[in-house]
């Protein structure tokens, strides 16, 4: 059995005090606390590795490494250390730094996709700007997203389509169109009506789910027929499912692609990367031409978070991290599907996803997904100091002890889901109020 987590003083201060000075008390709507069960740690104080520690001195295993951004490990000594060099070396300066060539020369080679690179500090700036060339590019204004895909941005044209609109003029709304994820027939209708507008389909090339049936390329020729950008976020999937993003992987090729979490361990680097044609858009060498106002940020390209980038592209290929986090992945995969089925669960709880990103739907007796059932199995975790919010993310930091002290709490967990499950609902074991959708209408 492993030990539960107990102490909780200092979380619980920290927690009565953060909401007076930061609304929402934290910097992403995900890391709130109506996102996590009472027993989560109210904030980390540090991390190593694929571990972090709480205000109380708690370890816990991180199964989501900071929204994912960490794709390495907390504190990884090579990327820290290059990051520490850039600070000393001077991070902003009045001309351009002279690694951004370097940044920019090592991250198209990576990749592979596309000629050229604008390189920001968040994934919504960088989703904004292509939407932005692509209006610029087809002369059209509407944008059309996949449904399914819960986020690209935080900027108007993709919150006005979800329940948080508040803020936001009612006018926005109508500039954003969706689509479902492998239902080619929703595209097709989209682009079948004479006076669309659409400038660009813009959707994840993947989640849980594999494109069925060639929906991408498809998609891809789709958009060719009809002089719409095709642009391709790349925010989770970039590094995971392949160095050169999913679409590589799945054999298609966008106009533009963004690029953010998870190129940089954590640190803030984010990129847009496309046909030479298109962003060539944002540039000042044509002369007489209309200027677009592309990216143009003071930090976009502070030396660190750059630095901190060309570190991680290197790790990555000296030590073959994809295929590594991929076989782990796989290991991990099957464990848990052994654990679900010696528990039972074959019908309550399902691991989804490709080996570099896996998730676990939590369903209820009546086997519909269900917020208490889930939020359960997070307290659970938690108390045995596993940072569970859904999502198992295996990095070069999750070795085998990390799968093991996994899989242990996991398998103990679900021993408390079968109780809820025999019982019919989750009272008398689930501690405070379930957690709650992001995007909801009402707080
Ligand atoms: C798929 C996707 N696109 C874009 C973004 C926006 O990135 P950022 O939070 O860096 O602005 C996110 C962030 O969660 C994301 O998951």
């Amino acid at each position: 059995m492993l030990k539960k987590i107990d102490r909780f003083d200092k979380s619980r201060e920290f927690a009565a005090q953060i909401h007076d000075l930061i609304p929402g008390g934290a910097h992403t709507y995900s890391k709130g606390d109506d996102q996590f069960p009472h027993n989560a740690p109210a904030a980390i104080t540090r991390g190593e590795g694929a571990y972090v520690w709480d205000l109380d001195g708690n370890r816990y295993l991180d199964c989501s490494m900071g929204l994912t951004s960490v794709c390495i490990g907390h504190g990884y000594e090579p990327v820290a250390r290059a990051v520490c060099e850039a600070a000393y070396s001077g991070t902003n300066f009045q001309r351009p730094a002279a690694i951004e060539m370097e940044a920019a020369r090592l991250f198209l080679d990576t990749v592979e996709s596309g000629e050229m690179v604008k390189f920001a500090k968040n994934g919504s700036t960088v989703t904004t700007a292509a939407i932005k060339l692509a209006r610029a590019y087809t002369g059209r204004s509407r944008v059309a997203i996949a449904r399914e895909h819960p986020f690209f941005s935080y900027d108007d044209w993709f919150i006005a389509t979800t329940p948080c609109d508040r803020g936001i003029p009612a006018d926005a709304r109508s500039m954003t169109a969706t689509f479902s994820y492998n239902d080619l027939a929703s595209v097709e209708a989209l682009l079948a009506d004479r006076n669309h507008d659409i400038a660009c389909v813009l959707m994840e090339p993947v989640k849980f789910d594999p494109p069925r049936d060639n929906f991408l390329q498809k998609v891809a020729a789709l958009c060719r027929d009809a002089g719409v950008l095709l642009i391709l976020d790349e925010m989770i999937s970039g590094f995971k499912w392949s160095l050169k993003g999913a679409h590589n992987y799945l054999g298609v090729k966008p106009d533009l692609s963004t690029w953010g979490k998870g190129i940089a361990n954590g640190f803030s680097a984010c990129a847009l990367t496309g046909r030479a044609e298109i962003m060539e858009l944002g540039g000042i060498r044509r002369e007489g031409e209309d200027k677009l106002f592309l990216i143009s940020t003071t930090h976009g390209a502070e030396t660190t978070g750059l630095a901190a980038m060309i570190a991680t592209i290197k790790a990555f290929k000296e030590h073959g991290m994809v295929e590594s986090n991929w076989a782990r992945g796989e290991i991990l995969k099957q464990q848990l599907d052994q654990v679900i089925r010696s528990r039972g669960l074959e019908q309550s709880l399902q691991v989804i996803g490709y080996p570099c990103l896996l998730a676990l739907v939590c369903r209820n007796a009546q086997e519909t997904p269900d917020d208490a059932f889930r939020t359960l199995m997070m307290q659970e975790m938690i108390a045995r100091g596993v940072l569970f919010q859904g999502l198992f993310y295996p990095t070069w930091s999750h070795q085998q002890p990390e799968i093991d002290l996994l899989v242990e709490a996991f398998d103990e967990s679900c021993a408390v889901y079968r109780q809820a499950l025999d019982r019919g609902d989750t009272a008398g074991l689930l501690v405070g109020r379930p957690a709650k959708p992001v995007f909801r209408k009402k707080i």
